[in-house]
């Protein structure tokens, strides 16, 4: 499937949540992504099909020198064509860009297909987090550094 990955613009916001409440079950509302939108610190991407569809996004905060991953998210019928995988690299050369030396994230232990793009992508798990998203929901904590081979 053909598609490009861009930075978010305005007019994204609204198909953001969208994919957002197809995709968890707690979602961020709009009003969260509009303020995601006006803070610098901020930085998103999409991918978007040829014909205009928006098809995921993904973002990061940029807090010191690390980039803490805020979320990824690609809609149902676009998964397994490389989207995720293509925001994902879109995350990690901004975060280059930025002299950003590490990239961490959480993501819900059972979640085997989150778990597999973060490790092809070379993000080094550093362990659990009892209870992250609920009574025996841990969170597995997830590292990628630029400049020192993962540990
Ligand atoms: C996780 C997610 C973003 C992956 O997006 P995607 O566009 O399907 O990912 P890609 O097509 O780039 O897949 C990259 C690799 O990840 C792995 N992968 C992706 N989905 C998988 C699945 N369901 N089962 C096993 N491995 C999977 C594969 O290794 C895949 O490579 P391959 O297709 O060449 O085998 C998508 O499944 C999603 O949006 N899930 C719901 C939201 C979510 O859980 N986000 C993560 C929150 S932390």
């Amino acid at each position: 499937m053909n598609f490009s990955v861009r930075p978010y613009e305005l007019k994204d916001l609204f198909g953001i949540a969208e994919i957002e409440k197809e995709c968890f079950e707690h979602p961020w509302s709009y009003d969260s992504f509009c303020m995601e939108y006006a803070d610098k610190h901020k930085h998103y991407f999409v991918a978007e099909s040829e014909d205009g569809k928006l098809m995921g996004y993904g973002g990061f905060a940029h807090v010191e020198d690390e980039a803490h991953i805020m979320n990824i998210a690609v809609s149902a019928p676009y998964r397994r064509s490389g989207a995720g995988t293509e925001i994902m690299k879109a995350i990690l050369d901004k975060a280059r860009s930025l002299d950003i030396v590490a990239v961490t994230l959480e993501v819900d232990n059972s979640n085997e297909a989150a778990i597999a793009l973060y490790e092809k992508t070379g993000f080094v798990s550093a362990g659990l987090r009892p209870h992250y998203y609920g009574w025996d929901k841990p969170a597995r904590i997830y590292w990628y550094y630029f400049d020192r081979k993962q540990p």
